[in-house]
């Protein structure tokens, strides 16, 4: 790939094709699927729904890379094979960063980072399976006392892997404190393959600070991203040494309406009106008047109410300012 790499990190009940294609529509180059349990796939039946959402895609976004998570071998190779020959994805991607207790008791996500010889083993059947592009996301360690990303990131090279995600973060952090670039640095400086610094990247400025001291390839965005695709196009002109206008109150509503329309379409009303209701505060976060929105926004139930509380949340952006009392 050409250029800096802005990839959407993995979230799991968010990075779906909707919005992976509103990220892809403001210059987000690189896009992963939310992880997938390689053994669930491999058992459960063809038809089983959950897989049918969690492996959508749109012919209309470029092809995202498929996330697998898992401990056995087997499974996880299987998996690759599988998610390979459907010739939807660019990349099969292993979940070594995921801190979620019923993930890590099983042994996968962050756990594998406690047994650096079975990643070795997982990398190597997975690299075995696929002729695709073999990434692994990671985080620096287990805990404080146990960081090991360097020797993990050695690892997955020489087992093959293609390029890797870092999350500044251990597994016992899980989301708090702040994300420690120096040591996603020090994980570039140890191998040849393209590495993404993952962690507290929200924005223009912290993603040219992030690039700036770590020299990654480029930077994954998970949290920046909620609410807030244009933050891939913010930081492609800041690329450019240009700087973006910040969306406009009407492209924020637009962009909540077109991504209802595309869930609407996916997953019919129900569904699609309670993933739009997480969405919908997320784009309207911080703006006026969100908090009072925010309460109505908890018991919308058809798509109109959604696309109503919208034009609202506009005309309040445009009315103005209350007058003190
Ligand atoms: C709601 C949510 C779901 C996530 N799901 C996944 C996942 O499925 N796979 C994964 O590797 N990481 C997952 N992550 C971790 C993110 O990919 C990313 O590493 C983390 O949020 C730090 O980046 P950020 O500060 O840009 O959000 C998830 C994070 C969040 C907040």
């Amino acid at each position: 790939m050409n250029g800096t790499i802005l990839a959407l990190a993995p979230m799991a009940g968010i990075s779906d094709w909707p919005m992976r294609t509103l990220c892809a529509e403001q210059g987000c180059n690189y896009t992963t699927t939310e992880m997938i349990s390689a053994q669930g796939f491999i058992t459960a039946p063809d038809t089983l729904r959950v897989y049918q959402y969690l492996l959508a895609v749109s012919p209309d976004e470029p092809r995202p890379v498929a996330q697998i998570f898992g401990h056995r071998e087997d499974y996880l190779s299987q998996a690759a094979a599988r998610l390979s020959d459907t010739g939807l994805f660019s990349g099969i991607d292993i979940n070594m960063g995921c801190p979620a207790q019923k993930v890590v008791t099983s042994g996968s996500g962050s756990a594998m980072m406690r047994d650096l010889p079975g990643c070795a083993r997982a990398i190597s059947a997975v690299r075995r399976a696929t002729g695709l592009p073999v990434s692994i996301k990671m985080r620096l360690g287990w805990d404080a006392e146990h960081i090991c990303a360097v020797e993990l990131a050695k690892i997955a090279e020489d087992c093959g892997a293609d390029l890797l995600t870092v999350h500044g973060r251990t597994r016992m952090q899980q989301y708090s404190g702040k994300a420690d670039w120096e040591q996603i640095a020090r994980v570039r400086e140890a191998v040849r393959i393209p590495v993404l610094c993952n962690g507290d990247i929200t924005s223009a400025e912290t993603a040219l600070e992030a690039l700036r001291i770590t020299g990654c390839a480029g930077v994954a965005i998970g949290r920046g991203a909620l609410g807030n695709p244009f933050v891939f196009a913010q930081i492609a002109a800041a690329l450019r040494g240009e700087t973006a206008a910040l969306p406009t109150d009407a492209q924020i509503v637009a962009t909540a309406i077109r991504h209802g329309k595309m869930m609407l379409a996916w997953k019919g009303e129900h569904s699609a009106v309670l993933e739009m209701r997480k969405h919908l505060c997320w784009y309207i976060h911080g703006k006026r008047g969100a908090a009072r929105l925010r309460t109505r926004i908890t018991a919308v139930d058809t798509m109109q109410e959604v696309f109503d509380l919208l034009e609202e949340f506009l005309s309040l952006q445009n009315s103005e300012p209350d007058q003190p009392a």
